[in-house]
């Protein structure tokens, strides 16, 4: 279904739970925040009554997210019930890795093909850091086991911040060099106080800082809005994602399902939809399916992330 602007909604992001075992500085509050209840929570089958209603207006592709979407207990047989509705053509996954290695082979196998996992440093003492505690190691053995596995593609999220990473960008365009892995690096977005002071880096500064020659080139499947380049020779890519300096709300094709069952037509918007209480109260398919398009009628023109209007943090609207 398309949008007022004749944007051509066809996404849904999925967070499914708040709750995460990393607290990254840019995302959390030192103490964390406090988790929603479980029967807060959609349920599996809560979810898949929304994708089944999403497909009737056009919804082709789900990306599940969290929080930590793998912290949520069952999640391998959530992938295989949604990569079994029809209409649903491509599903995927927002990791941070913690948990990856261990679920990989499940997730691969329930019907999961592609995998995005963020990772914002390569240091191992930076990562403990800006992650409040995380160990690198079992991020890496995620990142093997999904390469491995044959996930493809596999994405690394980079946010980028001045006074945290800027100085690892050529590292990690790299790591392209020899693996087919496509990192995106990402201009932070001032969310909420945690997002805000990290030191935003814009694109352009961040292609500046990556030193080597980058060629444009075609992105992987899946490709959104980063803008994309491959290094001479390089079996990955490297891409960029500019939601500040460069508003991509023009193209935008998504919607936002929150945890606890919030249709978000777009990432700061306060026009939700909230639709767990009237699913729980007996909502049929038909107004479900209207519910849905009425959000994506409701979806603005463009964020007002500049503004710092917005004050809902990321764990909880799913990145
Ligand atoms: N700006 C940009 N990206 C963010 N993420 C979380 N908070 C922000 C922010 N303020 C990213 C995570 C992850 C994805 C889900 O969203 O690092 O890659
Ligand atoms: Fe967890 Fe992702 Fe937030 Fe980090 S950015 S604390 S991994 S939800």
């Amino acid at each position: 279904m398309k949008d007022k602007y004749q944007r051509k909604i066809d996404y849904m992001r999925i967070s499914v739970t708040d709750r995460c075992n990393l607290r990254c500085v840019y995302c959390m509050p030192p103490e964390g925040v406090a988790p929603k209840g479980h029967e807060e929570i959609l349920t599996f089958e809560e979810i898949l009554r929304v994708v089944q209603a999403a497909t009737q207006v056009g919804i082709r592709k789900i990306r599940l997210t969290g929080g930590e979407p793998l912290v949520r207990k069952g999640i391998p047989s959530l992938v295989e019930s949604l990569a079994d509705v029809p209409g649903i053509e491509d599903l995927a996954l927002t990791t941070n890795g913690i948990l990856l290695a261990d679920m990989a082979k499940d997730l691969h196998r329930k019907g999961l093909r592609r995998v995005n996992i963020s990772l914002d440093t390569l240091d191992p003492k930076r990562y403990r850091a800006l992650t409040r505690g995380g160990d690198i190691r079992r991020v890496w053995q995620g990142i093997e086991a999904a390469l491995k596995i044959g996930f493809d593609p596999v994405k690394i999220n980079v946010v980028v911040m001045a006074d945290g990473n800027l100085d690892e960008l050529s590292a990690f365009a790299d790591l392209t060099r020899n693996l087919p892995l496509h990192v995106r690096f990402i201009e932070v977005m001032p969310l909420d106080r945690n997002a805000q002071g990290h030191g935003y880096v814009s694109v352009r500064e961040m292609q500046a800082a990556v030193q080597d020659k980058l060629v444009p080139c075609p992105g992987p499947q899946g490709a959104g809005p980063a803008r994309y380049y491959r290094l001479e020779g390089a079996l990955g890519t490297v891409g960029f994602i500019s939601p500040i300096s460069r508003h991509f709300c023009g193209t935008c094709n998504r919607l936002r399902l929150t945890a606890d069952g919030v249709v978000r037509p777009c990432l700061c918007s306060t026009r939700g939809v909230p639709l767990r209480d009237i699913l729980r109260s007996g909502l049929d398919d038909e107004g479900l399916v209207d519910l849905l398009a009425q959000a994506i009628a409701s979806k603005p023109r463009e964020h007002n992330l500049r503004e710092g209007a917005c004050n809902v943090p990321m764990s909880q609207i799913g990145g």
